[in-house]
């Protein structure tokens, strides 16, 4: 049965009345009521809609603890571009970027410009049709984005509906995600008491809690919006000043920075931003910076774009944030070659809102450059997502006689010699695999997404599973069973299930992927898919000499050794036969080797897309033939490679004279079909 129509009108003005006080209190910052009292107006409108739920509607404010989780998010495209900014790190970069706006608006007033601090979360679209929230994208890479709807629906701070009647038919309301202080360190301790993921800083809470397919856990964490700017708009008219927009949206209930401000000058910006880095720990959240931007739109408009960025906007960046605590001890830190890093103990101490109790001191050699002593003050930065280092000890301070960190004679994990190869900075424990720090790392490596990619082979798993001595080397893993796996602490037999699955899906892979996952010291990636491409075989590679190696691309005389090295230890060699015996395999390779050179000494220049090769792909074909390839035409260009809708590249060529092939010659170049 239908709501009476009091019924109707009683919870229509409740809803009203909340998104009025959600408005004083998320936008005003100027709340009216208690929250007991907003509390109370909340439940009564929960019972009638309990009541009568045809009174349900999905703007209303008691629609926002979201609903059953998602199995993905959709892609959404943007319709205008997301765009990211240029930064400045100093007074003169930022004088610069001013006067490069003067010349380019050919003008020698002051410009003035919309300040406000650059929030560090991550960047959220919102589209209001007809004043409802309809749609929440994140940035994505800047052109397309995931369709988020339901997680931004629970954060309080971003209205359902906008309010009164002025909205456009169309906006689209750009603003930053993020979490202050208060919230991460709140979220953090019940993740702690409930055993859950603790985050890192609130970045990454924020990221982690707004990208979640179950949104009724976003809902319980504590997320804010703040918007800078308007993407969309159609069907109205708006501002022509940066500020005064801010100013509309900010009418219709849409929360902005209240640190906001419209400055007159380059000088009254840098002033502006002496002032936020004072008093940026009296903010309650993270900033990275400022930024500004130029106030007029008209005059936005004329500067345009560059790249990725518009030209009439900076980030002008705080530097990187130091403190001073007690350095109270150096362990050792074994990595997956053995090499030994020092590890500082620290006093805890907080960083830009993140306690730090431990910190990086790099190597040996850094020690004793920067003469740092156990019991020193010591400079402690932390600069965004990077790990904690030790800047420099506080000499003035230090107190009395204090020792130098030294280095072990014997590793402190598996009790092996600790040496120095000469010429290196790095200690190494000479344990190889006989030592379950290097073991460890090595399974960790092996499993990285960028090597063989085992989804829910975590590091602390691997950890376990060496601990338990089920495993020892890289090749055991493969023989892990469900009994041991679903024996373990916190593994479900589905999880363990999962864990086989994954790692039966991880045999099918590429040879640089296997080559890099074997973790030769000095091999990343890109060396790994070069020598993949260029032996093209495994056999081939692991019987190369070193000069043979040294011919692949970017090898050198230390990589080509490491390479040898590692194939000639008989125990590697085991290994890998292991691996393959357990059915590791990947799609064959055409040899760089093989391939005739018979492009050798001709340069080509690529343009438009060739049906069937991707750019790169067309590139390695020729330059497996001995042939360059290039960015730009020139006189010395010997063709342009010609494929659908090619760029002025061809203008060019056909101005300079240079011959142009099509997709039909380009095969034939490279003796294809
Ligand atoms: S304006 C056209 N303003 O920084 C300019 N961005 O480095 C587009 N950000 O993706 C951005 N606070 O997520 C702007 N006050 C602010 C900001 C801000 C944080 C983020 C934003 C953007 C990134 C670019």
């Amino acid at each position: 049965m239908a709501a009476p129509a009091a019924i109707r009108a009683e919870a229509d003005e409740l809803r009203r009345e909340l998104d009025e006080h959600n408005y004083r209190y998320y936008v005003l910052d100027e709340p009216t009521i208690t929250d007991q009292a907003y509390d109370k107006l909340f439940r009564r409108l929960q019972a009638l809609e309990a009541e009568h739920p045809d009174l349900v509607t999905p703007d209303s404010p008691t629609q926002r603890v979201g609903s059953a989780p998602a199995s993905h998010f959709e892609t959404v495209a943007h319709e205008v571009a997301m765009l990211s900014l240029e930064n400045a790190f100093d007074e003169a970069e930022m004088l610069a970027f001013d006067e490069r706006l003067h010349e380019l608006l050919d003008t020698a007033s002051p410009l003035a410009y919309c300040a406000e601090p650059k929030l560090d979360g991550l960047a959220l679209s919102l589209l209001y049709e007809d004043g409802r929230l309809e749609r929440a994208a994140t940035r994505g890479d800047g052109r397309t984005g995931e369709n988020i709807t339901a997680n931004a629906r629970t954060l309080k701070s971003i209205p359902l509906r906008l309010q009164g009647d002025r909205a456009p038919r169309r906006l689209e309301v750009r603003g930053e995600v993020y979490m202050d202080r208060a919230g991460f360190e709140a979220l953090n301790e019940s993740q702690r008491e409930s055993g859950g993921k603790v985050f890192a800083n609130p970045r990454n809470a924020a990221a982690g809690s707004l990208r979640l397919l179950d949104s009724r856990i976003t809902a319980s964490r504590p997320l804010k919006f703040c918007s800078y700017g308007i993407g969309v708009c159609d069907g109205g008219e708006l501002p022509d000043s940066q500020y005064a927009q801010m100013q509309y949206l900010r009418e219709l209930g849409i929360p902005i920075s209240r640190e906001i401000e419209l400055l007159d000058s380059i000088d009254a910006c840098l002033d502006y931003h002496r002032r936020m880095l004072e008093g940026r720990d009296e903010l309650g959240y993270d900033i990275d910076g400022v930024v500004y931007k130029l106030d007029d739109r008209r005059l936005q408009q004329q500067a345009g774009f560059v790249a990725r960025a518009p030209r009439w906007a900076i980030a002008y960046k705080f530097p990187a944030q130091e403190v001073i605590t007690r350095l109270l001890d150096v362990d050792f830190q074994v990595g997956r070659t053995g090499a030994l890093t020092p590890v500082a103990r620290l006093e805890p101490v907080a960083v830009g809102g993140v306690m730090v109790s431990n910190a990086t001191l790099h190597n040996m050699d850094e020690i004793e450059r920067k003469d740092i002593r156990i019991g020193d003050r010591v400079i402690v930065r932390r600069a965004g997502d990077v790990i904690p280092e030790v800047v420099a000890p506080v000499v003035e301070q230090r107190k009395g006689r204090l020792r130098k960190p030294k280095i072990l004679k014997r590793c402190p994990v598996c009790d092996s010699e600790v040496i120095q190869q000469p010429g290196q900075a790095a200690w190494r424990c000479s344990g190889g695999l006989a030592c379950a720090a290097q073991r460890k790392e090595s399974i960790k490596h092996f499993a990285s997404r960028k090597a063989m990619d085992i989804e829910g082979l975590g590091d602390k798993l691997v950890e376990q599973l060496v601990d338990l001595e089920l495993i020892d080397s890289v090749a055991d893993i493969f023989d892990l069973t469900l009994e041991q796996l679903s024996g373990l602490e916190r593994m479900a037999e589905k999880s363990a299930q999962n864990l086989l699955d994954a790692l039966d899906n991880s045999k099918r892979t590429t040879l640089a992927r296997f080559i890099y996952a074997l973790g030769v010291r000095e091999v990343g990636e890109a060396t790994a898919e070069a020598l993949a491409e260029h032996f093209a075989d495994l056999d081939a590679l692991m019987d190369a000499d070193v000069d043979a190696l040294q011919r692949v691309e970017d090898v050198g005389p230390v990589v080509a050794e490491n390479v040898r090295h590692f194939f000639d230890q008989p125990q590697n060699r085991e290994v890998v036969r292991q691996l393959l015996a357990h059915g590791i395999g990947w799609p064959a390779v055409a040899a760089r080797d093989v391939a005739e050179q018979t492009l050798d000494g001709k340069t080509y220049v690529i343009s438009g897309t060739l049906d069937g090769y991707s750019r790169d792909q067309a590139a390695r074909l020729l330059k497996a033939r001995g042939a360059k390839v290039s960015g730009s035409v020139s006189a010395k260009t010997s063709a342009v490679v010609a494929g659908e809708s090619p760029g002025s590249k061809v203008a060019k060529a056909r101005e300079l004279g240079v011959e142009i092939i099509d997709q039909a010659g380009f095969e034939r170049l490279i003796g294809g079909n």
